[in-house]
């Protein structure tokens, strides 16, 4: 079974002061915190068994809200990251979780949501051999992982912020790792900025013919919040969409009811603290509404 890394860590920096004392991922995107949409993801991919890396100060603040997972009907546990060394750290820290087996890793500030995801997701996740990622069509790919393709549409490489970048599709948070990511990542060399890169990583699938990539299309929403304004305008895209829809986007007591690892009366138990927020309403409602 494909295991999922939840990365959590990093400094935030770009948020100060807003994340100087509290971790970025905790804090809330509209109407939950920011790290319950990267774990509903991976619930929707599948996948049902999870590590959490994350700043050593902030692991009891993770564990407090998001304990071991039982909850929602899956097992969450926990690691740290002691410095912000880089993505690619995340598949050597999480060796031993991971056991030879293949893996997900999704970043926790990564906010993804559209109709056919939950279809692609877990056909990604099906995929037995190398790595998948996707590309994404952004108006600024200079910010991200860049990935550049033939006239064939075949990836030919993929660049970690380039100042020309050649197309603009970006690099979602979202990797699928067959089980040779931990040794390919302990291969890698630190770049100038001092960090073990994911596209190093991916980079190495791709040099041995063995990575897939997907477009996500237009009418698939992939957010970040990595900025003051990036993070306002992911609120205002989850408000606008929950509000119009009376549906909550992300909501991971809601996945796990969906997907059977929940029964009504543990919904209903989760609830039960919730409903001064109109959030437990809401959880309510789904015993009725189904
Ligand atoms: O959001 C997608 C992009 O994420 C990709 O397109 C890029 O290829 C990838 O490098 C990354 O770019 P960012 O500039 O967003 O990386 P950042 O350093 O901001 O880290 C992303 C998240 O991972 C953030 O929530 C902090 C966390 N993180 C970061 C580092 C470097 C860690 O938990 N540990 C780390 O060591």
């Amino acid at each position: 079974m494909r295991k999922g890394i939840v990365l959590a860590g990093g400094t935030g920096s770009r948020l100060f002061p807003m994340t100087q004392v509290v971790s970025k991922q905790l804090l809330p995107v509209y109407d939950k915190p920011m790290i319950y949409y990267p774990i509903s993801t991976l619930m929707q991919a599948g996948i049902t068994e999870m590590l959490l890396i994350c700043r050593p100060d902030d692991l009891p603040l993770f564990r407090a809200l998001l304990q071991d997972g039982t909850q929602w009907g899956i097992s969450l546990q926990y690691a740290e990251q002691a410095q912000p060394n880089g993505l690619a750290e995340a598949l050597i820290i999480a060796e031993e979780f991971l056991d030879g087996g293949p893996s997900a890793l999704i970043l926790g500030d990564n906010l993804f949501y559209g109709d056919s995801l939950t279809w692609l997701l877990t056909q990604t996740c099906a995929t037995e051999t190398g790595a998948s990622v996707f590309a994404y069509h952004v108006s600024n790919p200079q910010d991200y992982g860049v990935i550049n393709f033939d006239d064939c549409g075949r990836a030919l490489s993929i660049e970690e912020k380039p100042v020309k970048p050649q197309s603009n599709y970006a690099m979602p948070g979202l990797y699928f790792f067959d089980k040779l990511a931990s040794d390919f990542a302990k291969q890698i060399s630190p770049s100038e900025r001092g960090e073990l890169e994911i596209v190093d990583l991916v980079n190495r699938y791709l040099s041995c013919g063995d990575l897939h990539v997907k477009i996500l299309g237009r009418g698939t929403a992939w957010l970040d919040t990595g900025t003051p304004d990036a993070f306002a305008e992911a609120t205002q895209f989850i408000s606008a969409i929950e509000k119009r829809q009376g549906l909550k986007i992300n909501c991971p007591e809601e996945v796990a009811y969906r997907l059977g690892l929940i029964d009504d009366a543990q919904l209903r138990e989760l609830a039960k603290p919730l409903l001064n927020s109109g959030y437990g309403e809401y959880l309510l409602g789904l015993l009725s509404r189904g």
